[in-house]
């Protein structure tokens, strides 16, 4: 439904006075006609796209599908970069600059005539730091997901990018891969534009965004280079514009329903632990409670429906044709909030009424799910007293339940100059335990936390063993990992005070982390703790250390949480 409000630009564009000349005349240096700057919707198309961030370097082609879609409705649209993060190559880590990165999106919108937003996302962190800084200025605000690559091909196989990475030091020092099998996979994974085709994070941010409400439905699972994805990048042009209009604002879709819908989808597509971080981190922006154990009670229940990689076998390309994620939100409609209202203004079953699946080997349907239960278990205990995470689906069965001997690291220096020393004393019974990969430790948080096991073990044939850490893990990988361990070593965590030999229980069905030492030694231990050195004394990253939130919050830092909202009061003259 319309409203009468006038348009936020229109303080811009639409005075009589000396700054609305100046506003005008600078914009028709590109040529626009007088009736750009009379009444019509400004459409900000916040655009990702970086050639240092590979997943996204088809963006800006797409931002001028957008375009075309928000002029036939009437629309003006001004396109503008904002900070990218390309996964595979910054440095330490691209969580580090998630909140930078959110912090460019909220003020750029803010500060500029901008009525309405279409965010252009791929990579990782491209999507969630694009959400949380809308979030924090709350305009009406539609995603649009760059999608997948095609389906990694390699000597007649599927292989999934980011998946095939961890599999690396067990192909070249155990199956004797070459350099030119190496070579071979190298160019077959990533033959086509798009972000990772596994269900790894860059998937599960763009299902997390549907199943949020925030794209057009059926978004999520497009092939970057399937035209269907310029189909829907143009309508989402011509959508934002009535969303503006409609004054369907992030604040009215992102209920607290919207979030426990977007818990349950990503158990039953087997998303990314990285997704409980960056759903966190929105909430936080967005100002619904939303805790750590939320997600333990809402979606470690929830069947997994979806075969894909790394817990199964198929590719984003076959989800798509399977029928993709309206298919999943029609199969869980028992689980959902199904009135939860989406950028089309209508709810998110009357979406996915007509899904239809077109692959029960891709889909499974929910009378026949592939696991049982599978979201993610929050574990507490003396080792982790405000909470860890595990992808129990994504872990071994015989490991769920274990107790085991400590070897430690102190750092991820520590571990690489030493995993593979034949002298190490270690076996698969042992826990490997990993400090300093936090969020202000590292700094950043880096997905490190699935560590690879060590060469003489591989060589037994041993495949998993159970791994602890304060960092993340790439939604690519699996394994026994507990991950997120907070509060993290860096600050004086119990993680930090863990030494070799140590015995660690780990009862998943319990939900327990625990390190099986006396109070008065743990508490002896922590007064002779020394905290490290800060790993910044200047500019941003002394910023984030100094501000940022520990992992069972999302984050975030602190003072980005909540928002501030869309109005300047004061002028630029
Ligand atoms: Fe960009 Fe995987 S590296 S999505």
């Amino acid at each position: 439904m319309a409203t009468n409000k006038k348009l936020r630009s229109a303080d811009w564009f639409g005075r009589s006075d000396k700054m609305g000349f100046v506003h005008r005349s600078w914009f028709r240096t590109q040529g626009y006609p007088d009736d750009y700057f009379v009444n019509r919707p400004v459409i900000g198309i916040c655009n990702t796209w970086s050639e240092l961030t590979p997943c996204n370097n088809h963006l800006r082609d797409l931002a001028e599908v957008v375009k075309r879609g928000v002029i036939e409705a009437g629309g003006f649209p001004l396109e503008f970069p904002v900070t990218s993060l390309g996964e595979t190559v910054m440095r330490p880590t691209t969580m580090l600059f998630r909140n930078l990165a959110s912090m460019d999106v909220e003020e750029t919108i803010r500060a500029n005539p901008i009525d309405g937003v279409v965010l252009l996302t791929g990579c990782d962190k491209t999507t969630p730091s694009t959400i949380m800084g809308a979030c924090s200025v709350d305009l009406p605000t539609i995603v649009v997901p760059g999608g997948p690559m095609l389906n990694g091909r390699f000597r007649g196989e599927c292989i999934g990018s980011g998946t095939f990475n961890w599999l690396i030091k067990e192909k070249q020092g155990v199956d004797n891969y070459t350099e030119q099998d190496i070579y071979e996979v190298e160019t077959g994974v990533a033959r086509s534009q798009g972000h990772c085709m596994t269900m790894g994070t860059a998937s599960s941010m763009a299902c997390m965004a549907e199943a949020l409400g925030l794209t057009l439905p059926g978004a999520a699972a497009i092939p970057a280079v399937d035209a269907r994805k310029k189909q829907l990048a143009q309508m989402s042009g011509r959508r934002i514009v009535d969303m503006v209009k409609e004054d369907l604002k992030l604040s009215r879709i992102l209920t607290r329903e919207a979030f426990e819908n977007a818990i349950v989808i990503n158990s039953a597509i087997g998303g990314s632990s990285n997704f409980i971080i960056h759903l966190l981190a929105i909430a936080g922006r967005i100002g619904v409670p939303l805790t750590l154990q939320d997600f333990d009670n809402i979606g470690s229940k929830v069947p997994l429906l979806l075969n894909l990689k790394p817990s199964g076998k198929y590719l984003m390309e076959d989800f798509y044709y399977a029928g993709g994620l309206p298919v999943i939100i029609k199969e869980m409609e028992s689980w959902l909030h199904n009135n939860a209202i989406t950028v089309n203004g209508k709810s998110i079953s009357a979406n996915s009424a007509l899904a239809t699946c077109y692959n029960t080997d891709v889909i499974a349907p929910l009378q026949q799910p592939l696991k049982k239960e599978a979201g993610m278990a929050v574990l507490k205990g003396n080792l982790a007293e405000q909470g860890a995470i595990i992808k129990p689906s994504a872990a071994s069965p015989h490991l769920l339940k274990h107790r085991g001997r400590a070897v430690v690291f102190e750092s991820i220096e520590d571990y690489h100059a030493r995993i593979d020393d034949p002298s190490l004393d270690i076996d698969e019974h042992c826990v490997i335990v990993l400090k300093g990969v936090g969020p202000v430790g590292y700094p950043g948080m880096p997905e490190v936390g699935n560590v690879d096991l060590p060469m003489k073990l591989l060589q037994k044939g041993i495949k998993d063993m159970v791994r602890i850490s304060d960092g993340r893990m790439s939604g690519t990988a699996g394994g026994t990992v507990v991950l997120h361990v907070s509060p993290e070593s860096s600050i004086g965590g119990t993680l930090a005070l863990v030494q070799n030999g140590d015995i660690i229980e780990l009862d998943v069905a319990a939900r327990k982390l625990h390190l099986e030492i006396s109070a008065e030694e743990l508490a002896a231990r922590k007064a002779n703790w020394q905290a490290p050195a800060p790993m910044a004394t200047r500019g941003y990253v002394k910023f984030y250390i100094d501000h940022v939130q520990q992992a069972h919050l999302g984050a975030d830092l602190d003072v980005l949480r909540g928002g501030s909202g869309a109005e300047v009061t004061r002028d630029l003259h």
